[in-house]
Order: C-alpha cells, then structure tokens, then sequence
C-alpha cells in the first residue's frame, strides 16, 4: 500500500511539475498578406502576396518555440485587400473556438496590412475572449532584404504570450509596437513604420521579447461587446463614399438603389457632404439606409450635431472612427437594430 502511494505522490508531483514548465499553448492563423509574400528578386518591390504557407512563416522564426507551444493553421491565403464577410466570420468563430473550447492561451494571426485595422476591429467587436488575439504582417515580403516579417511575427508571439497583453482587446503588432484595434491605422504605403495609433498613440512595445504597455483602451470590445457572430452566416451590406468638391451623388445613388442597409459617407472635414450628395443621404435615410458621417481627414472626431443637424435627419455620427472601421461597426450595429439613437449609442461605447 505504501508502494502504491508513493508512486501517486511521485506521478503528482510530475505533472505539477510539467504543468508549471508548460509553455502557453498559441495557435497561428495564417490568412496571406506580403508576411507571406514571394518577390521575384529580393531587391525588388515586385511581389506577390499569399504566397508562402504557415508551416513556411513558423519554421522562419524557431525562436517562437522557445516562447509557446506552437501550432498553426491556414484558413486562407489572400492578399488584404480580397479580405471579405466570409473570412472575418470564419475567422472570428474560429478564434472563439480555439480560445473557449480547445484551451488556447492566445492567438496569433498572420495578414495583410492593407485591411488589418479593419480585421483587428472586427475581431475587436466579436472575440469572445478576453486572452490575447495579436494580428502580424509585413512591409517586406518573405524573402526580401531584410524582411520585416519574421521579427514581427516573434513579437507578436511575444505579446501574445504575456499577461500584459490580456484584456486589451484585439492588438496589432508591427514594427516593434503594439496598436489597439479602435485606433490603429496604415498611414503610409511602403514604410515599415507605417502603423500608427491615431492621436492617442501606440499602446505598447515589445523589447527582448517582452510586452510593455503604455495604456489601457476605454472602448467596449471583446468580453464586453455585445455583438455576436455565432449564428451568422452573412453580414448586412454597407458601403463607403468618398466626399470631395463637386462630389457626384452617383456612388450615393448607386449603394441606394442597389439596397444597401448603410452607407458611410467620408466627408470632407468635419463629415460635411456636398448639396447633391446630402438630398440623396437625407433620401436614404427615409427609405430606412442608415446614414454616418464619418471624415476624410486622418485625424480628429467626426462631431454629433456639428455643422450637420444629425438629430434632425437621423444620422449617426462616427465620432472616432475613421469611414473603414465606421463601416465595421455600422455592419454589426445593424445586426441588433435599425434605430438611429441606439446606433449612435454603440458609436459612443465602441
Ligand atoms: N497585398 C497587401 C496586403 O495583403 C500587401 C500589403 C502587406 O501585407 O503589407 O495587405
């Protein structure tokens, strides 16, 4: 008997043991981008993006295996700018599923620069989790001169990895920074620098493969966000105008008749809309087309009430968001209700 409860004793103090040397558990999500991208010379900027597989982008980086049990997936591998409804529906009840029921410990997902602001703030507004969700791309495709993909990759895991980064909401990580999904924006076409976070700036650093963090955001997301893609297979269609002198009201029209359910408008300045341009908004929102007025500018709120009587014609104002992420939120809005105040109201807490 005493045999058996020292083997017991033994066999315990093992998995306590292998319990507390086990590396957290983080699952790659491959989607594409020019992190996965082939350029004919190495020198050139000629490249292909979604080229090279996640095995590929994890064997690139063994130093990853050192901070995580690592594993990876493809679910496709597209440049950013095919990104679609179908793959950030797939790609957000996949992250839930890993986080909720297969006892990942954080998540790390490769992508295009072009529209990671805009996945980051989806996945901000559907994760339902609050361990680390990090995207990953780069400037440089994969084999070029100093390719800024595997260093971002390692951080990303790095942060992804680190307690600091629960609870944050979606990050993005490039270029040794960490950006929140509410503000982080590509400001630049070819730089390696090119994500910024807005006026509040970068919500933390990674440095010796540690996360540091700067600040907390304010906004409602993950755990908190009410919205929820579990049992949605389709997303209501919303589209973007571009705002400029003597604008045409065809794009307008275009999105009216075609039965649009939103329409973000990036107005010049302070969201403001050329006359043409606002007899067809103020059209739209009568047929029940929800109307925001987001700006062109890169910085600054899109006001309620401004130079625009929004309470008058029912029109939301975007406040914070930039027209590409208004449109994200206005999408999942519009999937609780139609209602033009309560609209509003998720524009203030998200
Ligand atoms: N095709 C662009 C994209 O996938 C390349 C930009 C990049 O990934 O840095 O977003």
């Amino acid at each position: 008997m005493k045999h058996i409860k020292f083997l017991a004793v033994v066999a315990l103090a093992l998995c306590i043991g292998v319990s507390l040397n086990a590396k957290p558990k983080i699952r790659i999500i491959a989607t594409g981008g020019t992190i996965a991208g082939v350029s004919t010379t190495s020198a050139s900027s000629a490249y292909t993006a979604g080229q090279v597989g996640i095995q590929t982008l994890i064997d690139a980086v063994p130093q990853i295996l050192q901070l995580a049990d690592i594993s990876g997936e493809q679910l496709v591998n597209i440049g950013s700018q095919d990104m679609n409804d179908e793959v950030w529906l797939k790609l957000a009840k996949r992250i839930n599923v890993l986080l909720n029921e297969e006892g990942y410990d954080g998540i790390v997902i490769t992508h295009g620069t072009d529209t990671m602001e805009e996945t980051a703030y989806f996945l901000n507004l559907t994760v339902k989790s609050d361990k680390p969700v990090v995207l990953a791309g780069s400037m440089r495709p994969s084999n070029a001169i100093s390719a800024d993909g595997p260093a971002n990759l390692y951080n990303a895991v790095a942060a992804a990895v680190s307690p600091a980064c629960k609870g944050v909401g979606v990050l993005c990580c490039m270029n040794n920074q960490l950006l929140d999904a509410k503000t982080v924006i590509k400001t630049h076409t070819i730089d390696c620098d090119t994500f910024e976070g807005g006026p509040s700036g970068i919500i933390g650093y990674i440095y010796n493969g540690e996360a540091h963090m700067l600040q907390t955001p304010n906004n409602k997301h993950t755990v908190n966000s009410v919205f929820d893609v579990t049992k949605l297979d389709k997303l209501p269609r919303v589209g973007i105008v571009y705002g400029y002198a003597n604008c045409s009201p065809l794009p307008m029209k275009a999105f009216v008749d075609a039965g649009f359910d939103g329409i973000v408008l990036a107005g010049v300045g302070d969201g403001n809309f050329y006359k043409d341009v606002f007899d067809v908004a103020v059209g739209a929102q009568n047929k029940g087309i929800q109307i925001v007025r987001s700006s062109r500018c890169p910085t600054g709120p899109t006001c309620l009430n401004s130079e625009v009587d929004d309470a008058k014609y029912h029109f939301v104002a975007a406040l914070d968001l930039n027209p590409q992420k208004a449109r994200v939120l206005l999408m999942l809005a519009l999937t609780k209700t139609h209602d033009w105040q309560e609209i509003q109201k998720f524009f203030m807490e998200y």
